[in-house]
């Protein structure tokens, strides 16, 4: 049996880093294993601008150790009012590395974002002509549509027409959790990518509501049925280039996790690389572990893999990974898969 693998060091194709005192506690848990991140634009108020983004960008870099090479790969939220010369000059300046779509108001801190996909159409298609990709929140937002259908109908209905429009903007579907987003990414060409989180590759919905409701486990888009988890897996320890990790490390602190009215969002950027080599290991599938973590997230993004390398290493005893961060805002729980992990990354 495999006990210790070496692989690329990974980078996380969607983070949270958030701003001021919870971005200085939390910015550490992800330079410790990642080299690179897409930075979610996702403040309040949002990063709209060319020089939201620098400024932001300037604010990660203060917060990470000394020590780190972290390189922070901005985006930029889309609005109905964004503009597509902005948008192409942020991207010929180095600046941004992708665009994020919200629909307004389909999760946490949304409510800048789109709301009718026509009216960014001029910057899709500017992003389309000059290789910038785009990354999709993909869930509708209409009240009637069951929240546990709000992905599959986001496929049908903006999604594929956009892909049918544009076949040649490159597009990301962002933390997908369905069967059906799995199959309409292998429908696709190769620029149609999706990213895929480690606590969507451990929970379903049953680990969410049965037995009394886990305000930890909720993040959007919702955990599904176990059939859409098992599909979600399968594709993530495929090794298919298609595929690769966004966390969505999302802080939010424990009492707007823990009331009446919880906030979305897991925390899973401290023990992600351990908790993904235990799943892949579970899988019999170790050995695709490094594209979906450091591999296949560069080429979709037109960047080199990284040059180092890190250690996972499994152990007779668990792997006793802090509980939650502290940070002054309050405590910010990590994801607890509900049992013992006994990987870690050693180096
Ligand atoms: C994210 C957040 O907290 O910013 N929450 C979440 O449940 N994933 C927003 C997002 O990526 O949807
Ligand atoms: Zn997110």
């Amino acid at each position: 049996m495999n006990n210790s693998i070496t692989i690329i060091r990974p980078d996380d194709w969607h983070l949270h880093l958030r701003d001021g005192v919870m971005m200085k506690a939390i910015t550490p848990e992800s330079t410790r294993h990642f080299n690179r991140a897409i930075i979610m634009p996702n403040l309040v108020p949002p990063v709209v601008t060319a020089a939201d983004a620098l400024a932001y960008r300037t604010r990660i870099l203060s917060a990470c150790p000394q020590d780190s090479n972290f390189t922070p790969l901005m985006t930029l939220y889309l609005t109905d009012k964004t503009d597509p010369d902005d948008v192409a000059a942020a991207f010929a300046n180095g600046i941004i590395n992708a665009v994020k779509y919200y629909p307004a108001g389909a999760t946490t801190n949304s409510d800048s974002g789109v709301t009718d996909i026509k009216n960014v159409m001029p910057v899709l298609e500017k992003m389309a002509q000059i290789g910038l990709p785009l990354c999709i929140h993909g869930e509708v937002t209409d009240p009637n549509i069951d929240i546990f259908d709000r992905e599959a109908v986001f496929i049908e209905t903006i999604l594929d027409p956009l892909r049918r429009a544009l076949p040649e903007l490159k597009t990301t579907s962002e933390h997908i959790t369905t069967k059906d987003g799995v199959d309409y990414v292998k429908s696709q060409s190769k620029n149609h990518c999706a990213t895929i989180t480690t606590h969507h590759l451990m929970i379903n919905r049953n680990h969410l509501l049965v037995g009394g409701i886990k305000p930890h486990y909720y993040c959007l888009p919702i955990a599904k049925r176990e059939e859409h988890r098992l599909a979600v897996r399968a594709a993530a320890t495929s090794g298919d280039v298609r595929f690769f990790l966004g966390t969505d490390s999302a802080p939010h602190t424990d009492p707007n996790k823990e009331t009446g009215c919880g906030c979305a969002g897991c925390f899973t950027a401290t023990n992600t690389m351990a908790l993904l080599a235990h799943v892949f290991e579970e899988d019999d599938a170790l050995n695709k572990l490094e594209k979906f973590t450091s591999i296949n997230g560069p080429k979709h993004y037109g960047l080199l893999p990284n040059t180092e390398t890190i250690t996972l290493k499994k152990s007779s005893a668990p792997f006793l990974y802090p509980k939650k961060i502290e940070t002054a805002e309050g405590p910010v729980t990590v994801f607890n898969p509900g049992h013992d992990i006994y990987w870690q990354v050693i180096e």
